[in-house]
């Protein structure tokens, strides 16, 4: 799924209990593996230290303080004047005092911060877009694109056998051997392989050549070569399905982009690169959202699960909706009641809805990105942005004199290298301490910042990861006042939602604030979504053909 390790192949054996041999770091954040490296590893794992743990077709409006008419109420970001006052000023601030510093960060990140009405507004506007993503004549303009799943069925928990899963989403890629067990127990053994940059931005056919050729390594090394087993394939980006082995690609996310993929059947270029190959044989039974993986890996185990969530270098969410809802679903079997929806909320804002809450920083990021004008809410949340939200804030104070008495860093001022592990590690310090705060400055090569400096670059990172998690909350407050059930669990994944340490609460405080009354709901962490889930897609999809032969 969108484990950031930002290396090659690492053998990963792990079984049901999640009992697991060596703490490995994925892109500074420590995960529990067995790590075993094969002879055909690319060495270029980067190594880190600190371990810590109304109708929203609006023009799209490019400036932060334009407040669309359906949200007039709304304050504007009483910063934007202040910004262009520092921004005459600068760099002036270098010998303003302690306090004066201070104010000019707060007064900076203020635009960060989303009042409650704002946060309203917000779940106004995603319900909207939602509901034009499930309808036939709205979808076709719609941001929010609500894909139809053909997933049906949750897990029963009586899924079993061997099944193989390929996992494609984020820096890097999996093949996994899951077998499911009685009494929710499995087996896992899976190895993560590096997509090299010139791949991800290269060709369909490349992309898919290595994805075969590293499959049949994969089977080669688990004495499974000669089986024909079931593959479930977890791919995650937007796709148009067309049935539980059919998609295309709608676009591509992430930082990928590979000539030849868009609206293309991937399970077919898929199948295409095995055939070249012609030496192993799979019956790919499944393509699933990494969403869908995460809500069938913890609906395997909690039958409430009915909301799939990832927060990582992407950020999307999944949910069970009633079929008359789904306009766009051609029921094979009108007698099940529900379809599971992959919303592919990041693409939401990208029509200007999200504007009235855009700052400078977005505005930057978007331009500076390989999608500019696609995936705005993705670019707000998730962990490929995170931190270079933060370097640009903490770029704009350094220049203004206001942080580090105006010295910046060829580090900090090179666009990427402030990580979305360092806002986590950050943040994990005790309040008042700031021992990593200045590993991760030191690694930025600012090693003369005081404790002052270093709350300002705390605050900066908890107004942006506050927002991020403020606006995820919005999202899945939205989906669960949609559902209206009793209760409801959100099974999450990803790195961001993972490992920073505040996120989670974050999250149950303000989805609390949002939801209807009498509803309940609570948050569950994803055990491997994109790989059991895999399996279990393509497990309860062997179910339907079994009763459907007989
Ligand atoms: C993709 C989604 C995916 C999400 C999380 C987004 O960029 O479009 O399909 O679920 O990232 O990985």
């Amino acid at each position: 799924m969108d484990q950031e390790l930002s290396g090659t192949m690492r053998s990963i054996s792990i079984n049901s209990n999640g009992t697991t041999k060596q703490q490995q770091q994925l892109n500074g954040h420590s995960m529990k593996t067995a790590v075993s490296c094969g002879t055909d590893e690319i060495d270029n794992v980067r190594r880190v230290t600190a371990t810590i743990g109304g109708d929203v077709d609006v023009a799209k409006t490019t400036n932060a303080s334009k407040t669309p008419a359906s949200a007039a109420t709304t304050t504007p970001s009483p910063s934007l004047i202040q910004q262009q006052q520092l921004q005459q000023s600068l760099p002036s601030y270098a010998s303003a005092s302690v306090a004066e510093k201070k104010k000019m960060v707060h007064e900076l990140c203020q635009q960060l911060l989303l009042t409650d009405e704002q946060v309203h507004e917000l779940c106004y506007r995603i319900l909207h877009e939602v509901r034009r993503g499930l309808a036939k004549d709205t979808h076709p303009k719609a941001n929010v694109k609500c894909f139809v799943t053909y997933v049906q069925d949750l897990p029963n928990g009586n899924e079993r056998g061997k099944f193989l899963a390929l996992d494609l989403g984020g820096t890097n890629f999996r093949v996994l051997l899951i077998h499911l067990q009685e009494n929710h127990d499995f087996q896992m053994e899976s190895r993560i392989y590096a997509i090299p940059q010139h791949i991800m931005i290269g060709s369909g056919i490349q992309l898919f050549d290595h994805i075969a050729e590293c499959l049949s390594n994969f089977m080669a090394d688990h004495n499974v070569y000669a089986e024909r087993l079931p593959l479930g394939f977890t791919f995650s980006f937007p796709l148009r399905q067309l049935g539980l082995t059919k998609g295309l690609l709608e676009t591509w996310t992430k930082g990928f982009n590979c000539a030849g993929v868009v609206n293309e059947d991937v399970v077919q270029l898929l199948k295409d690169a095995i055939a070249r190959r012609g030496d192993v044989q799979i019956d790919v039974c499944a393509i699933l959202n990494d969403t869908t993986g995460t809500l069938m890996s913890c609906a395997w185990k909690n039958h409430s699960c009915k909301i799939g969530l990832i927060v990582g270098t992407g950020s999307n969410a999944c949910y069970v909706e009633r079929v008359e809802e789904a306009e766009l679903f051609d029921a094979p079997d009108n007698r099940k009641p529900h379809v599971l929806i992959n919303t592919e909320w990041g693409a939401f804002g990208d029509n200007g809805a999200l504007d009235f809450v855009r700052t400078e920083f977005d505005e930057d990021i978007d331009t500076h990105s390989i999608n500019p004008g696609k995936q705005t809410f993705e670019k707000m949340i998730s962990g490929m942005y995170m931190g270079e939200l933060v370097r640009l804030v903490i770029v704009k104070m350094t220049r203004a004199g206001v942080l580090f008495k105006g010295q910046d860093s060829d580090v900090l001022n090179t666009r990427g290298l402030f990580f979305t592990k360092y806002v986590s590690e950050i943040e994990a310090d005790e309040p008042g301490t700031f021992t990593n705060c200045r590993l991760v400055l030191e690694e930025l090569g600012l090693s003369n910042a005081t404790d002052d400096d270093c709350a300002n670059v705390r605050y900066i990172c908890e107004c942006v990861s506050k927002r991020a998690a403020h606006l995820v909350s919005a999202g899945i407050a939205t989906l669960i006042n949609k559902m209206d059930e009793p209760h409801v669990t959100v099974g999450v994944d990803g790195s961001v939602y993972r490992f920073h340490p505040k996120f989670h609460s974050l999250m149950v405080e303000k989805i609390t604030q949002l939801i209807k009354p009498g509803i309940t709901f609570d948050l569950m962490l994803s055990e491997d979504g994109s790989g059991r889930g895999a399996a279990l897609v393509a497990a309860v999809a062997c179910r339907e053909d079994v009763l459907n032969s007989k």
